[in-house]
């Protein structure tokens, strides 16, 4: 359990870079890294806007002195101070996290960083090399990995209750923005605008989300060669797709399927991620993260549940309140940001083995998922023809 056993030593000095009033992601960074006590916000460059941002930072309670209007002035000021930020959460749209994770990277800070982590894979690999000669941890907001049932499905994967697995059927497909939603909603408008997205819009806003949780569930899996084709049924929004079906080839023979949507017309998240072994199958949807459906061949499907005595020993350790009540997005969420603080002081302190078994999207995971975009695009802009992984 985590409630009770504090396993930091103290709470991080911590900063945001965006996640302003009204965005759609910052509140969760907050509440996640607050959880634990693990982070203390204690600066921010919030908004793009340098006054709201910072009127925003003194609604939030933080010294008016450490109210940044970019982050480039926060990293240079704090950087000056005794007591300056040793952790920077960046939740800005997507052109903007390579500049800002480089220069945070340069001053020496840990960063936890948005998903899609840059633009193309040799920003992730820079990002990544910088990272490393840093000695730097970099976490990458996967948030729904943070859930105890993916753990469940990992261990069940590994001892090998599933047999041999044959299929992976992931899917992330909303219909939030069915229609032209974005002719209203600044926070749609830069998704659909490669500029500010980057080279793909639900490939990597959400497509990454399953491909993230497949990776952590089956990760003796690598991808071999991909098919991707690309749609844009809101024409307005081409080159950008809202809908993308990639399939995968696994060198193991496995085969797997992503569809990305948000023109699911109808649909909430549906986030499914569906594991077929030889003699059983997984199912785990993020609507109802408490369970796992576990459906041997033959038997009744059995529904498992968050929290109990069945489960795997890796599914039980970061349970706050036992089985039945509910836990939420803020529980996965803060579950990673705790994982994160953990990497951060155990780098700080030259405490290596705190990382043993340790498992959180980082750097390479962010770098995965730009390697994943980038091969899907190109499959696409063949015209959907399949494509060595690289
Ligand atoms: N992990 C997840 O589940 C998840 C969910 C939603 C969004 N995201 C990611 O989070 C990021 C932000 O998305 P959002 O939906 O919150 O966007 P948003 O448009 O709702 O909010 C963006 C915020 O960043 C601020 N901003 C923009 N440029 C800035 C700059 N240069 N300096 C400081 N602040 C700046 C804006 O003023 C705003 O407050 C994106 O990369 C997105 O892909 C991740």
């Amino acid at each position: 359990m985590i409630v009770g056993t504090p396993n930091t030593r103290r709470p991080l000095r911590w900063a945001m870079v965006g996640g302003g009033r009204g965005s759609q992601i910052g509140y969760i960074h907050r509440a996640a890294a607050a959880r634990e006590r693990a982070f203390e916000l204690v600066a921010g460059a919030f908004d793009i806007d340098a006054a709201a941002g910072r009127a925003f930072g003194v609604e939030l309670g933080l010294d008016p002195g450490r109210c940044y209007a970019t982050h480039a002035a926060m990293f240079a000021a704090e950087a000056a101070r005794a007591d300056g930020i040793e952790a920077v959460s960046i939740a800005t749209p997507n052109n903007t996290h390579f500049a800002i994770a480089r220069a945070a990277l340069e001053h020496g800070l840990h960063v936890v960083c948005e998903k899609p982590l840059c633009f193309t894979l040799a920003q992730a690999e820079a990002l990544e090399a910088l990272a490393q000669a840093r000695g730097r941890v970099v976490g990458v907001t996967y948030g729904y990995s943070g859930y105890p049932m993916i753990e469940q499905a990992r261990a069940m994967v590994e001892n090998g209750d599933l047999g041999e697995i044959r299929l992976v059927n992931l899917q992330f497909a909303h219909g939030f923005h069915s229609q032209a939603v974005e002719e209203t909603s600044p926070g749609t408008a830069w998704r659909v605008d490669p500029r500010f997205a980057g080279p793909s819009y639900v490939l990597g806003d959400i497509g990454t989300h399953p491909l993230y949780i497949s990776q952590v569930i089956l990760p003796h899996l690598k991808i071999r060669r991909l098919l991707c084709a690309r749609q844009s049924f809101v024409k307005s929004r081409a080159p950008l797709e809202d809908n993308a079906v990639t399939l995968m080839e696994y060198d193991t023979g496995a085969f797997g399927t992503l569809w990305a949507s948000a023109v699911n017309a109808g649909g909430m998240h549906g986030q499914k991620v569906r594991i077929v072994g030889a003699k059983a199958s997984l199912e785990w949807w993020d609507e109802h993260p408490n369970q796992l459906s576990y459906e041997v061949q033959g038997e009744p499907v059995r529904l498992l549940d968050r929290g109990m005595p069945y489960l795997y020993p890796q599914a039980r350790q970061d349970d706050r309140i036992g089985p039945g009540h509910p836990e939420g997005l803020f529980e996965g969420w803060a579950n990673l940001y705790y994982r994160f603080a953990i990497a951060m002081e155990a780098s700080d302190r030259g405490e290596g083995e705190r990382l043993e078994g340790l498992r959180f999207p980082g750097i390479e995971a962010g770098v995965e998922g730009v390697r994943w975009v980038e091969n899907c695009v190109r499959s696409a802009d063949l015209g959907g023809v399949w494509v060595d992984y690289r």
